[in-house]
């Protein structure tokens, strides 16, 4: 039976509400100003790129920035599971974030996290909201005074967004920026003049939208001071010594699940010095001691965060996963620097992002040409940032082997139709 507009359906049946609801344009007539004039609203249509439907395979090769793919098989996972969670008749969306099995939720996604990166106990890890934007802000309002000096590098658009936050609540210093080479490069270490006092030395591990990674990792100058990375787009790429750092933070939606969680590593003396404005959510102290459920946290998106952090470890940890996203990079990377000049990749050879790889065509004018014709063969979002433009195509950890081959392919075989 199909059920009418006032009423609901449960189960088989359908339940009619006793009291008729008004139609919801006059029950809301009295929280509006009246009014002469009466706006028209379009209706609003879902869309859905037509290409991903074509052929046998449902799935498209999507070379995202993030959100980005996840692990086909944690899709699958999560979709066996979204019913019915484990036999307690409810779906993790559906279950209180203080039920026992939430917290075996939450209690196995960071215990999988420490052990993949070797966590020391002396850190703690919080799964927090509001996207490593929001860090930006926190993280000085956790960790100075406003007097207090920080150093920023920037190398590249998301650690000039952190620094220009942070200016609103310390006193930051850009000690060296990549921005008149276009954010291409990262500097030599003893090639920038840190400032002896600053509380902290802050990067951006890998800038997404330039694709420029660091390979190792600058030591802060003030022997009090501590490093933070913005690691959003390498997180879990690969192994890294999290003792060299005092924050580590990153939002989930390129490497380890979908958007709405930001995972903040922090070693946990640098907890509880939140100035008094702090607003509640961004002090990492509340967060901390109600192991991260001081209010309600983004349950679904912890889960699949815990399913990829099992799937990862499944795969034999970060140095298994490290060493296919360095196979994968190099194919493309030498696609791009064996195609004698017809496609380029602006980025200094030893800094190149594992992750995010921009290239250009000698011939810009081809660029729309190329990103359409990639789409009808199933590969998407190879669009380059929209500040930079050209290609870029983000190779995170669920990003297989095959489907770098398959661009690789197709860039040769556009080179070919178009040299
Ligand atoms: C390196 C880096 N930092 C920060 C951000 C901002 O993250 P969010 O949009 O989750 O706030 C992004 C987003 O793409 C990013 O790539």
């Amino acid at each position: 039976m199909a059920a009418s507009t006032n009423s609901f359906l449960v189960g088989n049946q359908t339940q009619i509400p006793s009291l008729k609801p008004k139609p919801i344009s006059q029950s809301f007539l009295h929280l509006t100003k009246p009014t002469t004039t009466t706006t028209r609203t379009k209706p609003v249509s879902i869309r859905c790129a037509s290409t991903a439907t074509v052929g046998s395979d449902p799935r498209v090769t999507n070379f995202a920035a993030g959100p980005a793919a996840l692990p086909e098989n944690v899709l699958l996972r999560a979709q066996s599971e979204l019913y019915n969670w484990r036999g307690s008749g409810m779906s993790v969306m559906e279950m209180s974030h203080r039920g026992k099995e939430f917290l075996s939720i939450i209690q196995k996604a960071e215990s999988d996290l420490r052990q993949l990166l070797q966590i020391p106990s002396e850190y703690s890890v919080l799964f927090l909201q509001g996207g490593a934007t929001t860090q930006f802000a926190a993280l000085p309002l956790n960790l100075c005074k406003p007097d207090d000096p920080v150093d920023y590098v920037v190398t590249g658009s998301w650690g000039d967004k952190a620094f220009k936050e942070a200016q609103k609540y310390c006193d930051p210093k850009v000690v060296w920026s990549g921005k008149a080479e276009k954010y291409t490069k990262v500097p030599s270490f003893d090639g920038f003049e840190q400032n002896p006092d600053a509380k902290y030395l802050h990067i951006c591990a890998n800038e997404t939208i330039h694709g420029v990674e660091f390979k190792d990792y600058p030591v802060p100058k003030n022997p009090n001071g501590f490093l933070i990375a913005d690691m959003s787009s390498n997180f879990c790429s690969k192994p890294v010594d999290v003792s060299k750092f005092g924050v580590i933070y990153a939002g989930a939606q390129k490497n380890v699940g979908p958007s709405g969680v930001t995972i903040v590593i922090i070693r946990k003396d640098l907890i509880g010095n939140a100035r008094d404005v702090t607003p509640v959510m961004l002090d990492y102290k509340i967060h901390d001691e109600n192991s991260s459920l001081y209010n309600t946290p983004p349950c679904f998106g912890i889960y699949m965060c815990g399913l990829v952090f099992d799937d990862l470890l499944a795969q034999g940890g970060l140095e298994e996963v490290e060493k296919k996203n360095q196979r994968k990079a190099k194919i493309l990377y030498d696609a791009i620097d064996e195609s004698r000049g017809f496609f380029r990749c602006p980025v200094e050879k030893s800094v190149r992002s594992l992750m995010n790889v921009p290239f250009t065509l000698e011939k810009p004018e081809l660029e729309a040409e190329f990103i359409k014709e990639a789409a009808k063969e199933k590969m998407v979002q190879l669009k380059g940032h929209r500040s930079v433009g050209g290609m870029r195509a983000s190779i995170y950890n669920a990003m297989p082997l095959a489907g770098v081959e398959k661009l690789v392919a197709f860039m040769k075989e556009f080179q070919a139709r178009h040299a």
